[in-house]
């Protein structure tokens, strides 16, 4: 991977806090078509950063790239001191970076504890490929992890598709919660919900935030982006094209710079 380090030296002030993650000069080409272009973003603990862009603008991509599923043709990631030549999705776990999607990746027939602690069992004996979980442990742990989310369900065992958009929506926020302890990605999580639902889940960010772990949210609707993000990064055809705090911008603002159109007055 070619550094592009000498470009973001002259694009990113020194940050006053030391970042859980740094992307610089994030390049990346689906054959001829420029998916991302040169794009650096520090991420810190704590904070939410609101990644917006109209369809196409490279936001998914960026996520894939930091979750290890797509490679970049450029640039490079930092994970603390750590600059993995390639980051593979297993390494992004290990660094503690985890991502929920949209469409969730849940096991309907499966059980909510079951569901937030799928594959990651923990193990009272192993031999070789044989081994027996501690399913008494494991659902203590999927108990601790789902209140820690603040969801109150009835029954942990119940297939989660008898739950609403919300709940599942917290089930996957605490499985992923299992493993991040740097970074977790919200790829459109609020899209399919309804108003309350969508405000549980904004409320589900914020507590994520609260541990100390920096949290990027995709979302096309401006009223999740002001009432949850602190730092709005708009992308336009693959760039950065905005990074301000959420509190120094404004609508028209952001608007202007997802679709490229001035702004009479600036505001
Ligand atoms: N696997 C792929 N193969 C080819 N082109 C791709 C692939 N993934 C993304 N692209 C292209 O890269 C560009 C950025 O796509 P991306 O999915 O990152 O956009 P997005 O900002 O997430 O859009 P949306 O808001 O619609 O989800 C688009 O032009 C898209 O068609
Ligand atoms: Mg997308």
């Amino acid at each position: 991977m070619k550094s592009m380090a000498s470009d973001a030296a002259i694009s990113i002030p020194a940050p006053a806090r030391a970042a859980l993650m740094r992307c610089v000069g994030i390049s990346k080409f689906f054959g001829g078509v420029r998916a991302l272009h040169r794009v650096s973003l520090d991420l810190f603990p704590g904070e939410i950063v609101a990644l917006v862009g109209d369809n196409g603008a490279g936001k998914s991509t960026l996520v894939k790239i930091l979750s290890g599923i797509c490679q970049p043709d450029e640039g490079d990631l930092w994970f603390g001191e750590e600059r993995p030549q390639r980051l593979t999705a297993r390494q992004a776990r290990k660094f503690g970076v985890e991502t929920v999607y949209q469409h969730l990746s849940l096991c309907d027939n499966l059980g909510a504890a079951a569901n937030v602690m799928l594959g990651q069992e923990p193990v009272r004996w192993q031999l070789g490929p044989l081994r027996i979980l501690d399913e008494p442990r494991a659902r203590t742990e999927a108990m601790r992890r789902i209140g820690e989310v603040g969801v109150v369900l009835e029954d942990l065992n119940a297939p989660v598709r008898r739950l609403s958009g919300g709940q599942r929506q917290a089930v996957a926020i605490a499985r992923a919660m299992v493993n991040a302890h740097r970074l977790v990605m919200f790829d459109e999580p609020t899209a399919a919900l309804g108003v309350k639902q969508t405000h549980a889940t904004l409320e589900l960010i914020r507590r994520v935030a609260q541990q100390g772990i920096a949290v990027v949210l995709i979302s096309h609707n401006l009223d999740d982006v002001f009432a949850v993000s602190m730092r709005i990064v708009a992308l336009r055809h693959g760039q950065v094209c905005l990074n301000v705090p959420t509190e120094k911008t404004s609508r028209a603002t952001v608007v202007a710079a997802m679709t490229g159109v001035a702004l009479e007055g600036r505001e």
